[in-house]
């Protein structure tokens, strides 16, 4: 595979654009293609199998379009379909998790809150990771209908606030110190989420993890893109404008079928 080729990302929409970001600011050098498959998000309520089809239609595409490498930017897509990924495609996969990890082994208060879709809490991964932690109480919370008001670009509606409340509130009052957000579309929430958390308790995402891990594997496998500009591409099978609105009309993004 030519090092000058693209990074390839997919979600199930918008939200790995926060993977994008950290990916971009990391290595602005890299050429990258994204894909929103808005038009059959969420992912979060599918079952393992469609979960596992839908990754491999992303993945076939992006790599008729020659990318050298595949980052899942979806927590639901990982910890449901990265094994039959790797499995199928001889092509480096980056994968994201919910950053258990790192919440659990610096908790104080040996309690951490994880807010993640239904797939990924349903997940064996999910549950394997889960169970290295016996010694951390950790409270599990399903998003029910967050992406769902991400992807119709009603991040500040009054119904975000209400769920966000509803569902961070029992893990404040269980004394968490730390709140993992387990999906790529939620750190699009940390500024209202600030408003509700207590300020001792500290948000994780996974963006700049990823970032780190995918610049190892380029070093390591691929090399990096030694051309002297890089050029980004955004394909949506949703809403244009929304995906537009999220990169702050910075890129141009083109609708696709896929
Ligand atoms: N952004 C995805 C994730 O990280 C999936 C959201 C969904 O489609 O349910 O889990």
């Amino acid at each position: 595979m030519n090092n000058n080729n693209p990074i390839g990302l997919f979600d199930s929409g918008i939200g790995g654009t926060s993977i994008w970001k950290a990916i971009y600011q990391l290595l602005p050098g890299e050429n990258t293609i994204y894909l929103a498959d808005s038009s059959n998000a969420p992912y979060g309520k599918k079952s393992k199998e469609e979960i596992i089809a839908l990754s491999k239609k992303n993945t076939e595409l992006l790599l008729e379009m020659g990318c050298k490498i595949i980052v899942v930017a979806c927590n639901t897509a990982t910890t449901n379909a990265i094994k039959e990924l790797r499995a199928k495609y001889d092509v480096p996969f980056i994968g994201i998790e919910p950053a258990i990890k790192p919440a659990a082994n610096n908790s104080k208060t040996q309690t951490i809150g994880i807010l993640a879709t239904k797939g990924t809490i349903n997940s064996a991964l999910f549950s394997k990771t889960v169970e290295m932690y016996q010694n951390t109480k950790i409270i599990e919370q399903i998003g029910h209908g967050l992406v769902e008001l991400i992807e119709n670009g009603d991040i500040d509606s009054p119904e975000t606030d209400q769920l966000l409340t509803a569902y961070i509130t029992p893990m404040i009052e269980a004394n968490i110190d730390y709140l993992v957000l387990g999906c790529s579309h939620y750190p699009y929430l940390i500024p209202k989420i600030k408003k509700i958390l207590p300020e001792h308790i500290q948000i994780i995402d996974s963006g700049e993890a990823v970032a780190r891990q995918t610049q190892n594997i380029l070093k390591e496998k691929i090399g990096f893109n030694t051309a002297t500009s890089s050029t980004h591409v955004f394909y949506t099978n949703g809403n244009p404008k929304v995906l537009s609105d999220i990169l702050e009309h910075k890129f141009s993004v083109t609708e696709k079928y896929f």
